[in-house]
């Protein structure tokens, strides 16, 4: 007896390899002790929030304990933390926009999949470059819509714009880009980005023209702030008016489990308005109805902040320094906080294998659509990053004699 749906039932049995990684890592830690296991698989925040939100929290809490303190709010969030957000925003994407296209959401996880109910029909796709955030095959799964991956370039990572024109199709709805990127690190810059765009707005003159919904530039954003060696993250929304931003508050300020985010349509696309009271609708009806409301208060608070960079730009060089010392090839990150190193033997699988007998904890490349290399997180304290140096050594010199 199917206790879950055929089609769940089937993502479990694709997911084997993570679920995979995490029980032999749990053995792992569990044999040896959780010291004794480096552990560069997961992507959870680990840097303190900033200090401020101490004395946020307490201000939050001594104003909680009335009617409502802690109530529902407005399905599209609390209109002050809107307020705050618009003009952060507007900022950051140097473009005006005002508290109507802002939406708090659950995560940028919770915004994407509000922003899918709204617009994704069965068979839709949703094209993306490859590596990609492994879930995004899912978000949209959920409404019937099917992640198109095209591979980016080596060994940088940028999309490659040319293949992602190419595969553009009338059931092509969304194009998501992530720069910061997950899993690479890449940062896209402006030049690749007004590419996109105008590809972007290229189908849809076309489709105003001979009939069609509307292609959507969608950018996840998370990791803007996290963008080293002197680079900036360009806005997105001044390039093209059919585009939306969600980002969250899970990286920045170490909220992840408190789960804020937003989402932000650009005030000129045509229908801006509709799009908006949709995904309200969407938020509220998918579940979620309104943002967690003390994460919300939070995050308004501690907008100008952000957790202290400096300790991911240090674990980063010491990465680079250990992967290096090993032989391990990859693109420098420029931003976020992963490395995606390349596999020093085709199949990736041997060489997880092998650091794994080293305690070494990766996640496989295969997992991000993109076999041939392994994904590290930096999430971790910077004396597990240099303990695992002669492990590297290791597995490399055993995956290649
Ligand atoms: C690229 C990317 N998008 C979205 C998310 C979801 O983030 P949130 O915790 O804000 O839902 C993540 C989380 O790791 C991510 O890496």
């Amino acid at each position: 007896m199917n206790i879950v749906t055929d089609e769940i039932s089937t993502s479990m049995a694709a997911g084997s390899w993570i679920r995979k990684m995490f029980e032999k890592g749990r053995e792992l830690k569990n044999t040896f002790g959780e010291d004794a296991v480096c552990d560069f698989s997961l992507g959870n925040p680990d840097v303190p929030p900033p200090f401020a939100a101490k004395a946020a929290l307490e201000e939050i809490a001594s104003n909680a304990v009335k009617p409502l303190g802690l109530g529902y709010c407005p399905n599209a969030g609390i209109p002050y933390v809107r307020e705050a957000m618009a003009a952060y925003l507007s900022r950051q994407q140097q473009t005006s926009v005002d508290a109507s296209h802002v939406i708090m959401s659950v995560g940028a996880a919770g915004a994407m999949v509000s922003f899918f109910r709204a617009v994704i029909e069965k068979d839709d796709e949703v094209l993306v470059s490859a590596p990609y955030f492994v879930e995004y095959g899912f978000y949209c799964g959920h409404f019937g819509g099917k992640l198109r991956a095209i591979p980016a370039l080596t060994p940088d990572f940028t999309p490659d714009v040319e293949a992602l024109a190419k595969a553009i199709n009338p059931k092509t709805r969304v194009l998501l880009i992530n720069s910061p990127n997950n899993p690479t690190g890449c940062i896209y810059s402006e030049e690749v980005l007004k590419k996109i765009a105008a590809l972007v707005d290229a189908e849809n003159e076309r489709r105003e023209r001979e009939g069609g919904r509307p292609l959507f530039l969608l950018s996840d954003e998370p990791y803007r702030i996290f963008a080293f060696d002197g680079c900036t993250v360009p806005p997105i929304l001044p390039l093209t008016k059919w585009s939306c931003v969600l980002g969250s508050f899970s990286k920045s300020i170490s909220l992840a489990g408190e789960r804020v985010g937003y989402f932000l349509v650009n005030p000129a696309m045509p229908g801006a308005e509709t799009l908006i009271s949709a995904l309200i609708l969407t938020t509220r009806t998918l579940g979620s109805v309104n943002a967690p409301v003390i994460g919300q208060r939070l995050a308004a608070a501690l907008l100008d902040e952000t957790v202290d960079l400096s300790v991911y730009d240090s674990r980063r060089r010491l990465m680079a320094k250990v992967l290096s010392s090993a032989g391990i090839e990859f693109p420098m990150p420029k931003g976020a906080f992963y490395f995606f190193a390349k596999s020093p033997v085709e199949d990736e699988m041997k060489f997880v294998d092998a650091l794994l007998e080293e305690k070494i904890l990766v996640v496989t490349g295969k997992g991000f659509g993109f076999p041939g290399y392994i994904r590290l997180s930096c999430s971790v304290d910077e004396k597990i990053i240099a303990r695992a140096e002669n492990g590297f050594k290791r597995a490399v010199e055993r995956v290649l004699a």
